[in-house]
């Protein structure tokens, strides 16, 4: 992407801004209804020893919002971050399918291209580059991936201001750096923004609710509530019960030391919520 920092290209290829290559298709491993598969995944810091997944398993079906679950620490966002393919980490051993595709052996941008959007636990914030710049980079960015048209600076506005009128994003904060001086809500609104945007198929919100006031909380649940169909799939990353109380996952996942080691429906939140972690800390 022409004129943009090329750090940028490391936190935000996620959505789709930067050079690209074509997704490697494998029709073989294609499972009808499976959006994400991640079939026993091992990952280590790069320069380190240190493991962080030890063998992890998820399937995400079209059409389900899973939610994960865990405690601090046990590498929820290490996985988030080794599915949208930031450096820093090694795959040791294991596979991450989307919809039948290999994200392992792809370029972080191709995989946005695929379809994948990570919200940030931690969105980081790019001095020098305006809001509405780098959201013009990135849609255009996944446009040519499709084939299709750059939009019209028209068309693009309305989208951007369409979209921001309904997460209550000021005009103004579109004018400025990228997530400068945001505070924690409004850079996990932007997020949001990003990822109403993009529209991708498999969209991981990493801890999306911490920090966003009830009003914003409601609203990204109404978004995602909303793209519930065959065509979409989320995975919902969170600590607490309240954003499950108003999306309702299909599935929940508790994480520990590097796994998940159980999985049931919505009452599991719910169980968590009034046990703690106490009956899972040893299972992995
Ligand atoms: N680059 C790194 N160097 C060293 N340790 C790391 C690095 N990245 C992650 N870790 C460690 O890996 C473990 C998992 O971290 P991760 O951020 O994935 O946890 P998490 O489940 O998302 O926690 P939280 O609920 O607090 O967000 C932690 O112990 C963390 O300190
Ligand atoms: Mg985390």
């Amino acid at each position: 992407m022409v004129g943009l920092d090329p750090t940028i290209h490391v936190f935000f290829a996620h959505t789709g801004v930067g050079a690209w290559r074509k997704p490697t298709h494998d029709a073989s491993k294609l499972q009808e209804g499976t959006m994400l598969e991640i079939n026993n995944l091992h990952v280590k810091i790069a320069d380190e020893d240190k493991v962080i997944l030890n063998g992890l398993t998820l399937k995400v079906h079209k059409g389900e919002v899973a939610a994960i679950m865990g405690p601090n620490g046990s590498g929820k966002s290490t996985l988030s971050y080794v599915i949208a393919g930031k450096p820093d980490y090694e795959v040791m051993d294991g596979e991450v399918l989307l919809d039948g595709v290999n994200l392992l052996e792809m370029d972080p941008d191709a995989r946005a291209a695929a379809g994948l959007f990570l919200a940030f636990q931690y969105p980081m914030e790019i001095p020098g580059v305006a809001t509405m710049t780098f959201l013009k980079a990135a849609m255009n960015a996944q446009r040519k991936q499709r084939g299709e048209a750059e939009l019209t600076t028209p068309d693009f506005i309305k989208r951007v201001n369409g979209a921001a009128d309904r997460l209550g994003i000021p005009k103004d904060m579109l004018r400025r750096p990228l997530n400068v001086g945001f505070s924690g809500g409004e850079k996990k609104r932007m997020e949001i923004l990003q990822m109403t945007l993009l529209e991708p198929k498999m969209s991981i919100m990493d801890e999306t609710d911490s920090g966003l006031d009830i009003d914003a909380l409601k609203i990204v649940a109404e978004g995602v509530n909303a793209r519930r169909d065959p065509e979409h799939a989320f995975l919902v990353i969170t600590h607490y019960q309240r954003l499950l109380d108003y999306i309702k996952p299909d599935t929940v996942h508790v994480m520990s030391r590097g796994q998940i080691v159980k999985t049931g429906g919505p009452e599991l939140a719910l169980e968590l919520e009034a046990n703690g972690y106490r009956d899972y800390q040893s299972a992995a």
